[in-house]
């Protein structure tokens, strides 16, 4: 596996100072010339070019079970910021073949603008269900967050509803209105409620508010732990990932994570860029990562719920299995997106 950072991540061992397209179509090229099978300059059989904004930590261990399985060698490149304006820019020359994002919206823009291509796929279509995937096949979820409410002893919060109730007044701690898990969880409200029922929940919970908007996720399930808050909202992995640290006890004790019914859900999903070069390589790529055994591995290392059916559930996923079965569509968190954000400003959420 090769992989190129292009995204100001900090300590990398693999990181490279690749900055321009001419360098990473070089890198691609080198690929080739050390054996990896090229046989053109990028048409070459034996990989495939993953263009994603998802951290390496979280892919490592999936890409290689599929190196080993396929025989297709992956390379990645890694852009935090500016992945689709990248992309763009390469036009024509661009080596992606497999696109992934870890947000709905984000996958939205890059089938807006052109850069990925619809799949029609027996095998993606039976492993991703409908909620989880694009209606016209230009993204296919492989793995699913919830909007969790994190609640302590005195906290009462089991809804979405219950967060805009007069009973919780002064309790509810959340992080910006703008942070892009927010405007999911909020574009899903007006899918739900329509804008005007979603403005009236969204004035409900700034009344509630116990802090002026603040934090990242981690911060609001804190914030419930001291007590200053007596819920709060924040995405479901960070609470497991912060049980594997030195407030477990804590925690388990003293805070309850709810997914509630019809939990909004945002995926990390795959789409298949429009002039893929490696075309029957990438939907092998995305056919092993909608399947059971890169679920697996995701859902045991990175503690996000997997959206095929078969795939198993760590044992302490395992109790929110079904409520998730009852969850939004995924697609949801992306469509509302513009008017979220004019939400939040308009009733000034973060003020
Ligand atoms: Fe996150």
């Amino acid at each position: 596996m090769i992989i190129i950072y292009n995204g100001g991540t900090k300590g990398r061992t693999m990181r490279t100072a690749l900055k321009f397209l001419g360098a990473v179509v070089a890198a691609v090229v080198t690929a080739g010339a050390l054996g990896l099978a090229a046989s053109g300059v990028l048409a070459a059989s034996g990989e495939v070019n993953l263009y994603t904004d998802r951290q390496e930590v979280f892919l490592r261990a999936v890409l290689v079970a599929f190196e080993e399985e396929s025989g297709v060698a992956v390379n990645v490149l890694f852009v935090k910021k500016g992945l689709l304006e990248r992309m763009r820019a390469e036009g024509e020359e661009s080596p992606a073949d497999v696109v992934m994002a870890a947000d709905v919206g984000r996958l939205r823009d890059f089938a807006a603008a052109g850069l990925t291509a619809p799949v029609d796929d027996a095998a993606l279509l039976a492993a991703v269900p409908p909620e989880y995937r694009d209606g016209d096949g230009y993204w296919f979820g492989i793995t699913r967050r919830a909007r969790a409410i994190f609640t302590g002893a005195n906290g009462g919060a089991k809804t979405y509803d219950d967060l805009a109730s007069p009973q919780m007044k002064g309790g509810v701690c959340m992080r910006s209105g703008l942070h892009s898990y927010n405007i999911a969880l909020i574009s899903d409200m007006i899918a739900r409620k329509g804008k005007d029922g979603a403005r009236a929940w969204l004035e409900g919970v700034k009344q509630n508010l116990a802090r002026t908007p603040q934090g990242n996720d981690r911060a609001q399930i804190r914030g419930v732990l001291n007590g200053e808050c007596r819920a709060g909202v924040a995405n479901s992995y960070y609470y497991f990932q912060m049980l594997k640290g030195d407030l477990r006890g804590e925690l388990l004790a003293n805070v309850e994570m709810v997914v509630p019914l019809r939990a909004n859900v945002n995926v990390t999903g795959s789409a298949l860029a429009a002039r893929a070069p490696n075309r029957e390589n990438a939907l092998l790529l995305m056919r092993f990562l909608a399947g059971e055994k890169a679920q697996n591995i995701y859902a045991s290392e990175n503690f996000e719920f997997p959206v095929n059916l078969s795939a198993e559930y760590p044992p302490e996923l395992e109790r929110y299995r079904g409520v998730l079965l009852r969850a939004s569509p995924a697609g949801n968190s992306g469509r509302y997106r513009k008017e979220a954000s004019r939400l939040v400003e308009e009733i000034g959420f973060d003020r």
